[in-house]
């Protein structure tokens, strides 16, 4: 059991393996937040102060009391217009057009099995348990429903919310977060992830400063740009030592995450959907679930953080026949031919890639409608004949009589002008009336909210399934959105596209995952634009950048690493020159690169030299041995690639039996010492036997004193150092 009530108090304790959350409700019923950190065993009430602070009202129901106000009490779910002036979780305006709400307790239910919410995804896991705390507005019918999931052994809550309108009359909902959380001062540093197209999720770590910090996206995806997760640690923070407390919100929309530090020095956060251009119109009877956030707390570092985030990622968010398996290596055309393909260029690349031991050809853009460049053939999902000359059946069918498997791109959300479907249904897309779209890579977008579009687009994916053997779809979504009209809701419930539009992606995707439960879909947008949660839970992996340099990609899969487990990361090899930045790295540092994450290569096999053909099969052998400990084992971040001269990482498993060392030394200086890099998660007392040779070092010696990396040449010079537990010293 995680989840104790103390009735008389209405205090609330979830109680993890490592961690411990409390709140409670005062004599007011106003719900306040305790604690959320280190296990306690102990009501945290004693810490509330109560101080009278200026400019600080008072609830009218306190009395003459002037120290108790809700613009200085730490609270659970803060709404706008009752006297809180910080950032607020919920924003509400009541149908007389005033905007407030003033939560209450009402009652509380616990019950195990962690909730599910209808239309969006959630960690799911039966032996979870779920603490519910229904609140209602001191002034209406409405009722605020927090929800607390727990995962006691992963040290995992979740939280979400459900606003229900138990009342006669439509209410507006104009902010609905998933939580806000209202922690102590403790000289907090916040970490997110920023970035642009091919070079997402770089770190960023910043103090927080007085006032309101955001990270956010109103793209209509999560976009390139910033992360749907953050973390707050203590400026001591490292990888290995001190606090941190770290969300991420399964959402693949506009998002908002806002960090206040307050007068009192008092930090809140708030996660959610972002307000802007959001409304919702929530009729009598009806109820709003907002996506869910997903959170721990940990006071051994950064990397006991991402552990538990991988973990509840992998195991609790991740689903379907490749969730845990291991992944086919794959052969992508798109760099190593664009547009320019036909049906024998492709075939010939796949008959290389299956002599050196590729499991599957997967087709990129540029095989549909009359696609020759990108301002062409979105929305018509039918195989272009001139291109691929005895259709698409035929391919699949000499492809998987390679011995391989078959995967196809699609781009579903987007419409071409220069389209068939564009000619049909000019009306599917998202367009202001009156007002020219913004193009996006020539591009535009369907309403996907629309049921119609929904089962056209689902008509066109099934029908590429079943008349073709087909195993995996690499599922794209090329620009930003704007232009957020829908022709089917009217005037006032404009502001619901941007989440309907979300809801709509989610329930084609729940659709396609139930009816084909043997193909797997990559995530994509550009790369990595939609790299979150919420897509996670339908795709297994996600095409981590469309920047394919093995430097720049250390940075990239690092930032990612925070949050995101390394099988969700999908990492290729590509040719030199690279496409996007010009740099020379050797075949081993791309192939390393790539193998922390899931493998694949995406360029023409066939011009590779016998050394280099050499290699691919060398890698290939090496990620089928090392793949289940690179994604089943911990991943550490050994360095920093943004700051450091090396970048390097391992992946070492959960009973400490075996590790892979893996990095690059970004350049080589003359008369330099050999760098030496000291391990993580190893077990102090083994003896490890260094790439099958018989040099044996205790775990300890490799702890502390480090691995000796090898002499360096050139610049990115990769390395890859493989231990395997001997046995164990007694000394
Ligand atoms: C996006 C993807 C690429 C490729 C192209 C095709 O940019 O990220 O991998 O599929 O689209 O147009």
């Amino acid at each position: 059991m995680a989840i104790y009530v103390i009735e008389e108090k209405k205090l609330f304790q979830i109680v993890t393996a490592h961690t411990e959350y409390q709140i409670q409700a005062d004599s007011y019923g106003v719900l306040r937040h305790l604690w959320y950190g280190e296990k306690t065993r102990c009501a945290m009430d004693y810490l509330l102060d109560y101080p009278d602070v200026g400019f600080s009202g008072n609830p009218y129901d306190v009395g003459t009391c002037r120290t108790y106000s809700l613009d200085t009490q730490p609270l659970e779910y803060a709404c706008t217009g009752n006297g809180d002036y910080r950032i607020p979780a919920l924003t509400v305006t009541q149908p007389d057009g005033s905007c407030s709400a003033d939560l209450r307790y009402e009652s509380h239910k616990v019950y195990s099995g962690k909730y599910a919410i209808p239309g969006l995804p959630a960690v799911y896991d039966d032996k979870g348990e779920t603490l519910e705390i229904i609140l209602r507005d001191r002034y209406s019918d409405l009722r605020v429903i927090l929800r607390y999931g727990v995962l006691a052994e992963l040290n995992i809550i979740t939280r979400s919310a459900i606003i229900q309108n138990d009342g006669s009359i439509t209410v507006r909902l104009e902010q609905v977060a998933s939580f806000s959380l209202d922690i102590p001062s403790r000289g907090w540093e916040w970490i997110h992830f920023y970035g642009r197209h091919a070079m997402e999720r770089v770190t960023e770590r910043a103090p927080l400063i007085h006032g309101i910090q955001e990270s956010s996206s109103t793209r209509g995806t999560s976009s390139h740009h910033q992360n749907p997760s953050m973390i707050l640690c203590q400026k001591d923070c490292t990888e290995t030592s001190g606090a941190c407390f770290g969300a991420f919100l399964m959402y693949s929309g506009s998002f908002q995450t806002k960090i206040e530090l307050d007068q009192l020095h008092q930090t809140r956060v708030v996660m959610g959907i972002h307000p802007e251009l959001f409304s919702w119109a929530l009729q009598p009877g009806e109820s709003f679930y907002t996506p869910e956030a997903v959170l721990t707390y940990s006071d051994t570092g950064l990397e006991t953080l991402s552990h538990r985030f991988h973990k509840v990622i992998r195991e609790h968010v991740c689903r379907g026949k490749y969730q845990l398996a291991e992944r086919p290596v794959l052969i992508n055309n798109w760099e190593a031919t664009y547009f320019d393909f036909d049906a024998e260029k492709i075939y010939n690349i796949a008959k290389e890639a299956a002599t050196l031991g590729v499991d599957m050809l997967v087709l990129d853009d540029g095989w549909f409608g009359k696609r020759d460049s990108d301002d062409s053939g979105l929305g018509d999902w039918f195989v272009n004949e001139n291109k691929l000359q005895g259709g698409l059946k035929q391919l699949v069918d000499r492809i998987r009589g390679l011995g391989m498997q078959f995967g196809i791109w699609i781009e579903p959300e987007m419409v071409s002008e220069n389209s068939n479907l564009y000619q049909v249904h000019p009306d599917w897309i998202m367009q202001i009336p009156g007002r020219d779209p913004i193009r996006g890579r020539y591009q535009l977008l369907l309403d996907i909210s629309r049921l119609d579009v929904q089962d056209y687009l689902y008509d066109c994916i099934s029908k590429l399934l079943t008349t073709a053997d087909i195993t995996y779809i690499k599922w794209d979504m090329n620009r930003s959105i704007c232009d957020w009209y829908s022709s089917l809701l009217p005037s006032q419930r404009q502001g619901e596209l941007p989440h309907r539009y979300v809801l709509g992606l989610y329930a084609l995707l729940e659709r396609l995952v139930t009816d084909f439960p043997n193909v797997m879909i990559e995530g994509c947008s550009g790369g990595g634009g939609r790299f979150d949660a919420g897509m996670l839970y339908y795709c297994p992996q996600i095409w981590c950048s469309d920047d394919t340099d093995a430097y720049e990609r250390t940075t990239i899969q690092y930032g990612t690493s925070y949050i995101y487990p390394i099988s969700a990361v999908g990492s290729h090899v590509s040719a030199v020159p690279n496409h996007q930045t010009g740099r020379v790295t050797s075949f081993e540092a791309r192939g390393i690169t790539a193998m922390a994450g899931s493998f694949g290569y995406e360029l023409n096999l066939g011009i590779l030299n016998e050394d280099e053909k050499h290699a691919v099969t060398d890698q290939i052998h090496r990620f089928k041995t090392y793949g289940p400990l690179i994604h089943n084992g911990r991943y550490y971040r050994l360095s920093n690639p943004i700051t450091d001269e090396i970048a390097a990482w391992s992946f070492v498993a959960e009973d400490a039996s075996e590790a892979l060392v893996q990095g690059m030394v970004f350049r080589t200086q003359p008369n330099a010492l050999r760098h030496t890099l000291r391990l993580r998660g190893l077990d102090p007392k083994g003896l490890y036997q260094i790439d099958g040779t018989d040099h044996i070092l205790t775990g300890s010696a490799l702890l502390h004193g480090g691995v000796l990396l090898p002499k360096t040449w050139g610049d990115y010079y990769p390395f890859e150092i493989h231990l395997t537990k001997v046995s164990a010293t007694d000394r």
